[in-house]
């Protein structure tokens, strides 16, 4: 056996004992919500999934289907080469205008998937000289483009603005610039962070304040996102320069956008690295996310539906009403994750257990997605399960 073999092996078995390694299990999502999923006993069977992030379940609708082969038919199946090289496709401009407005920014530039944005964002604003603070339980793709930038990073307590306060007072003046990076709507969690207060302190140290919201676009704020949701909540000013956000998730499609004003949008066009050197998407991709804002703009009824249907389950749950459509069930050991997702799995839903290091040590969990595709009536059966042999075991 090679040392690369023994590597390998020798990691695997340690994720095993620790109950930590992943496993890609094979499934096939339907048009409605469901999946079918292979099962460990052999074949597959059908269930409803509530841990998809298609919150509006666009990847599924007719128009934006219809959209992305229109596309493949004219423009071929991929890009060929990186935007600046091949040259920049039209649909990439219809795209970023569509978003920019929508959003109510000057500028937008679209990248290969929201992780790409944050790894070459971050890292083409700040460097060497520069403070990064960080939000403890911001997406990982944020701490990453933090580490990429090379500067001073600090990790503040989730949402503790007292923390952040406190950063910028000792270090801010050593700094050339300071960027504090935060999810608008965590990931794992689905609380919010608080935008007004960060704006405050952003403005106060001259920081610049840069939001990850791949779960608050085409939800929150009439689809616009959670700045727009803080702006309507909070009585001072809500400012956001730096938006960034995924085109994979409520939009359907594939892709990530950050939103800026035209001179930082035309700097990272001509900078970011996750930009110039990959290829571009594919036009089918770009046509699917056009056809998909379409909706978001126009169907508030269906925009709503996720949040309501957290709500729902929240409250037939007991537990506190969600802030947004991600609902986690906090359950502590790893192993008790996976059990509470393999008797969900055996009562036909999938529901994937969310271990370390995707969340803090001792905090594994049901991370419950909900989506404008479900039904009531499979709400109140996921509820009643999780009411009646979940959350008794969790306490136990
Ligand atoms: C908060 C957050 N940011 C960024 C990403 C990455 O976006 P994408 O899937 O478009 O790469 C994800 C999830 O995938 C996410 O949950």
């Amino acid at each position: 056996m090679s040392s690369l073999d023994d590597f390998a092996r020798g990691k695997l078995e340690d994720l095993d004992q620790r109950s930590l390694r992943r496993r890609l299990v094979t499934t096939e999502r339907t048009t409605d919500g469901r999946a079918f999923r292979a099962s460990p006993q052999g074949g597959r069977r059908q269930l409803v999934s509530f841990c998809c992030n298609d919150y509006l379940n666009l990847s599924q609708h007719a128009d934006v289907k219809k959209a992305a082969i229109a596309a493949v038919s004219r423009f071929g199946a991929g890009a060929g080469a990186s935007r600046h090289v091949t040259g920049n496709h039209p649909l990439y401009e219809e795209l970023e205008t569509r978003l920019a407005r929508f959003k109510e920014t000057e500028a937008a530039v679209v990248f290969g998937s929201g992780y790409l944005v944050n790894l070459g964002v971050v890292p083409t604003l700040a460097g060497r000289r520069d403070l990064l603070l960080v939000d403890e339980l911001a997406h990982a793709c944020l701490h990453g483009g933090a580490q990429l930038a090379g500067g001073e990073m600090v990790v503040y307590r989730h949402n503790d603005m007292n923390h952040v306060r406190e950063v910028l007072e000792e270090r801010r003046a050593r700094h050339r610039h300071a960027l504090i990076l935060t999810d608008g709507v965590f990931s794992m969690d689905g609380d919010l962070a608080p935008l007004q207060a960060l704006t405050a302190l952003a403005e106060q140290y001259d920081a610049w304040l840069m939001t990850d919201d791949a779960h608050g676009f085409g939800i929150m704020g009439d689809g616009r996102g959670s700045t727009m949701a803080a702006a309507r909540r909070s009585e001072g000013p809500v400012h956001v320069p730096l938006q960034m956000g995924t085109l994979s998730k409520a939009v359907g499609s594939y892709g990530g956008y950050l939103c800026a004003s035209r001179s930082v949008v035309d700097f990272v066009k001509t900078r970011a690295r996750t930009l110039i050197y990959t290829t571009g998407l594919p036009p089918s991709a770009l046509a699917a996310s056009l056809a998909a804002l379409d909706i978001i703009e126009r169907d508030g009824a269906w925009r709503d539906k996720p949040l309501a249907h957290a709500r729902l389950f929240a409250e037939l749950v007991s537990l506190p009403a969600p802030e947004s459509p991600i609902v986690p069930v906090i359950l502590g050991h790893t192993e008790r994750a996976l059990d509470a997702s393999a008797l969900l799995e055996e009562r036909g839903f999938l529901v994937t257990a969310i271990r370390p290091p995707s969340v803090p040590e001792g905090t594994a969990r049901l991370r419950f997605t909900f989506t404008s595709a479900h039904g009531e009536s499979d709400i109140r059966r996921l509820a009643h399960i999780v009411r009646s042999e979940i959350l008794p075991k969790a306490a136990a």
